[in-house]
């Protein structure tokens, strides 16, 4: 089988190498890709977010499957004329793709569905925000309406800095939603769908914010690890029945269909699992961690997926390890990150034994590897347990040469110290914890 991955950053590093290890495909290209999927694969550089230069890079390579890994090119509807033509391709259409494009949009279809999330208001201009913060209280909650890549929300005790992004965001345009906050750890689920059927992967965490302690400004993520041994018995079940699936159901009743990963971004609250945010793709770097420890060959997956024929698949298989990817940002991010600087110390971190270097925002300039993006690199290490794909992750990261480098020093610190708490369940007896 002959695959073309769309995208250029780590979570698309991550599948092409993970592609490559499938028996049965025998050909992956990327587009445009970037330096670290270029060692490995063969890359076009195209607009990725052109439907139509997708479709005839896909028709010429004659591929048998297009995976389309970023948001921007599915919200652009890069899916639905490679579907129209007959190409299997794994990743919603446009009028799907909305699930994550809109939060809006996001929160009706999940009322329609009753799936649990935080009550919200969209408001459409500084007073309504302005009432709707002080209806829910502190700590506020602030979104932008619109795809922002991690960084259009706010949450903070400050309601002049809650007020102040509202104000923000309607000066560009666009709409807020306000939310109420929700406490407890995260988590994201990744949902594999063919449009009726569904496949959970295993679950990771991710860390949003830029520096330790998760302090700081929301990025698109710091670091991840799987597995989360602190979850509640049943949680993957339980996502399963009260969110994924009635979501799938209810976007295949308006007669759009979701074909791709529904990600599902959780919050553990005292009162249950709430859904924080869907994306209509794989999240990053969760993926470099998730895809690590996958056994089973990921392009039988995704084709079948993409196909239709998920209730066919096998059994997933996993790996009993630990991964842990520790991402290498650079200087500045996540405000305009400073690019263009020599990355050194690549081939020795990926010496290291079960550890690899998954490429996000690098390029080739005259044969060497620059960075290129905000989100430099991730390192990502497997070991028997967290503590030990942690040691093994930073040792990779202390090898890494780059100027202005920043890392989170606590990517799965508290997991693999058994220091991750549930909130305890508000007017519940313990027995009913994760439930409602
Ligand atoms: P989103 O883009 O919706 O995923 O939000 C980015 C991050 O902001 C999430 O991963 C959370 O860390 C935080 N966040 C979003 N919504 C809420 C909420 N209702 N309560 C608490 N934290 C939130
Ligand atoms: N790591 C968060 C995301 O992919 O959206």
């Amino acid at each position: 089988m002959k695959v073309l991955v769309i995208g250029p950053g780590g979570r698309e590093h991550a599948i092409v190498r993970a592609l490559l290890a499938d028996p049965y495909v025998s050909e992956v290209h990327a587009a445009p890709g970037n330096a670290g999927i270029a060692e490995i694969a063969p890359t076009h550089s195209i607009d990725a977010n052109d439907p139509a230069a997708v479709t005839a890079l896909a028709r010429g390579l004659d591929v048998d499957l297009v995976v389309v890994g970023p948001e921007a090119p599915l919200a652009a509807g890069v899916a639905d004329p490679l579907r129209a033509a007959g190409i299997p391709v794994f990743g919603p259409g446009k009028e799907a793709a909305r699930l994550e494009g809109s939060k809006a949009f996001a929160k009706q279809v999940m009322a329609a569905a009753n799936v649990p999330t935080a009550m919200a208001h969209v408001a459409a201009d500084v007073q309504e925000a302005a009432e709707a913060l002080d209806r829910f209280g502190a700590p506020y909650v602030v979104k932008d309406d619109g795809l922002a890549a991690g960084k259009g929300v706010v949450v903070t005790e400050d309601r002049g800095a809650a007020l102040a992004h509202a104000r923000s965001c309607f000066d560009a345009g666009g709409q807020v939603v306000i939310e109420e906050y929700l406490d407890g750890p995260e988590v994201s689920l990744f949902v594999i769908s063919d449009g009726r059927h569904a496949v959970p992967l295993v679950p990771a965490q991710d860390f949003k914010r830029i520096f330790d302690g998760d302090q700081g400004p929301n990025t698109g993520g710091m670091g991840a690890y799987t597995p989360l041994e602190w979850l509640p018995a049943g949680f993957v079940d339980e996502v399963m029945e009260r969110v994924a699936l009635p979501t799938i159901r209810e976007m295949a009743r308006r007669g759009t269909p979701f074909v791709g990963v529904l990600y599902c971004g959780l919050a553990i609250t005292s009162r249950g699992v709430r859904v924080i945010e869907f994306n209509a793709r794989f999240g990053d770097p969760e993926t470099q961690v998730v895809l690590a420890r996958l056994k089973t060959p990921l392009g039988g997956l995704l084709l079948a997926a993409a196909k239709g024929e998920l209730d066919e698949a096998e059994q997933l298989h996993w790996a009993k390890d630990a991964a842990v990817a520790v991402v290498v940002a650079a200087e500045n991010y996540p405000g305009t990150p400073r690019t263009g600087d020599l990355i050194g110390g690549l081939e020795q971190a990926n010496a290291l034994p079960n550890v690899h270097v998954i490429h996000a925002g690098t390029r080739l300039e005259d044969g060497k590897v620059v960075s290129a993006g905000g989100r430099v690199l991730a390192v990502v290490a497997l070991g028997e347990d967290l503590a030990e794909a942690r040691e093994r992750a930073y040792a990779g990261v202390g090898l890494i040469e780059l100027e202005g480098a920043q890392y989170r020093t606590d990517i799965a610190l508290k997991a693999s110290r058994g220091q991750v708490g549930i909130p305890a369940p508000r007017g519940a007896a313990p027995a009913s914890a994760g439930k409602e």
